[in-house]
């Protein structure tokens, strides 16, 4: 446990630090790693290899929708995702997730998909994997959005009964084993993603709202704006990372 202690003394005085910071990447280009690192060989295994990568299922679901709904309009669907989340002209965040209830309710004319909703997971997750290997092309200016300063300030606030903030864990104890994981630096290329702790796949907003749990804290509902802001936030964090969903996790 001393080393708890001294982790949470390192934490408080960074914190303070962290709040004079620009818009500066705390883990430099060159050693970001993707979640995919931090697991176990057997899980790196099985979704290196889509025969084996159970989130494939939902590939597959995904891609007849998408052929009988969204084919028309959209003729290939790599590359799809590459600009979300980004900002719409009053500064809200679009995730892959609402882009595609954007089209559904006004293009397909249907009513809109629940969050973690199999048809939803089923299109994120494959327009997410037409993307493989592709990275996130941000707008530039989106250090200067209100988004990003949320987003920010959310993702260094120490909070719960842990007295934990994002980055305690995701850039200063990645490596670290926690529990039974070992901590990564906390990216969302890998989303949605298969967890053998849920027996399902999620998406990136179930992920988040599993690591606020974690910390002990309040944990936002799935529509809660914060949780689109930490997205758009993410996917800055994590620009130069090869797009490689559906992952495989713990
Ligand atoms: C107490 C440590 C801790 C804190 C604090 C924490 N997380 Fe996590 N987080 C984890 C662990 C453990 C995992 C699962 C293993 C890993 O890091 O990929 C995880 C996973 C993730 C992942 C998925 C990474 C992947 O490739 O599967 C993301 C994204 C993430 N966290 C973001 C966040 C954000 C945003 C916050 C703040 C709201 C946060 N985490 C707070 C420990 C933490
Ligand atoms: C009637 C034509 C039409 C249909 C049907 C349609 N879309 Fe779209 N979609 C568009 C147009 C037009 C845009 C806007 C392009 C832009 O804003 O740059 C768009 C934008 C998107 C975007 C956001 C891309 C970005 O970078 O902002 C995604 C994701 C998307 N559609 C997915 C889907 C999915 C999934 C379906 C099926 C459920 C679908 N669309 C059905 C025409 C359509």
């Amino acid at each position: 446990m001393r080393w708890l202690l001294a982790v949470i003394v390192l934490i408080r005085c960074c914190g303070l630090a962290a709040a004079a910071e620009t818009a500066q990447r705390l883990i430099a280009p060159d050693a970001l790693r993707p979640g995919t690192d931090y697991v176990s060989a057997s899980l790196r295994a099985q979704q290196k290899d889509d025969d084996l990568n159970p989130g494939m299922l939902w590939v597959d679901q995904g891609r007849a929708i998408f052929e009988r709904d969204c084919a028309k309009c959209h003729a290939a669907p790599r590359g799809l995702t590459v600009k979300l989340p980004k900002l719409t002209d009053n500064g809200d965040v679009v995730t892959l997730e609402r882009a595609i209830n954007t089209c559904q309710t006004t293009r397909v004319k249907q009513t809109a998909y629940a969050y973690e909703s199999q048809p939803l997971l089923a299109l994120t997750t494959f327009l997410a994997f037409s993307s493989r290997g592709m990275t996130h092309t941000l707008s530039s200016n989106v250090t200067q959005s209100l988004a990003w300063v949320r987003a920010q300030a959310e993702y260094t606030r120490i909070q719960g009964k842990l007295d934990f903030s994002c980055r305690s864990c995701h850039d200063q104890l990645y490596g670290k084993r926690i529990r039974t994981q070992t901590i990564s630096q906390g990216h969302g290329v890998g989303f949605p993603a298969y967890r053998v702790e849920w027996q399902t796949l999620g998406s990136l907003n179930r992920r988040l709202r599993a690591c606020f749990f974690g910390m002990e804290t309040t944990v936002p509902d799935a529509s809660d704006p914060i949780l689109a802001d930490l997205e758009l936030y993410l996917a800055w964090r994590a620009q130069g990372l090869p797009l490689e969903a559906p992952a495989v996790r713990r």
